[in-house]
């Protein structure tokens, strides 16, 4: 099952999400949802907020394959150091369709998690895998890429979304979407 992708300007994109604690069946299972809807999506990372569940959970795959069993599965993640050395990629977000922007994050991160079997564990990752779970993170507390950019072109890119959403919304209800 997928599960239904939140676009901006909605407000739960800019909420705090609570901690999960415990990585019980529902939250396993509401975990290998987010993973199938980021496939279905073509993504590389989703955070909870961005199906309307305001929990400190993400999911990360940055790899071709789409192996479900090499992606991370993180409940309240925490990066507990990051490098001084910085690393820019070309973002973009399932909650801001077709607009992406250079963001410049630290190069390389560790991070601390509770996996899908509830077990804390700390690892290391660089470049894009570090780019997309500090982007991730970003979400769990109301951040947005678009706020690593300047405000001009953060409005911007924004304003494109909107304008889309209310053209495609229009097309939909005049029956031209066949
Ligand atoms: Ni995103």
């Amino acid at each position: 099952m997928t599960l239904k992708l939140r676009i901006v300007p909605d407000p739960v994109l800019r909420k705090l999400a609570d901690p999960v604690k415990t990585v019980d069946r529902e939250v396993s299972r509401f975990m290998h949802e987010m993973l199938e809807t980021m496939y279905a999506s073509a993504g590389v990372g989703l955070a909870a907020p961005q199906v309307g569940e305001l929990k400190r959970v993400i999911v990360v795959d940055v790899e071709e394959e789409q192996n479900a069993a090499k992606a991370f599965m993180m409940a309240d993640p925490v990066i507990t150091w990051s490098s001084e050395e910085l690393f820019t990629y070309r973002e973009g977000c399932l909650s801001i369709p077709g607009q992406y922007a250079e963001v410049t994050r630290p190069k390389r991160i560790k991070v601390a998690y509770t996996d899908v079997n509830n077990q804390r564990i700390e690892m290391e990752a660089e470049d894009l895998l570090s780019t997309c779970i500090q982007h991730e993170v970003d979400h769990l507390n109301g951040v947005l890429f678009v706020d690593h950019v300047s405000k001009l072109k953060r409005d911007m890119m924004l304003k494109r979304v909107e304008k889309a959403q209310r053209l495609a919304a229009e097309e939909q209800q005049d029956g031209k979407a066949l």
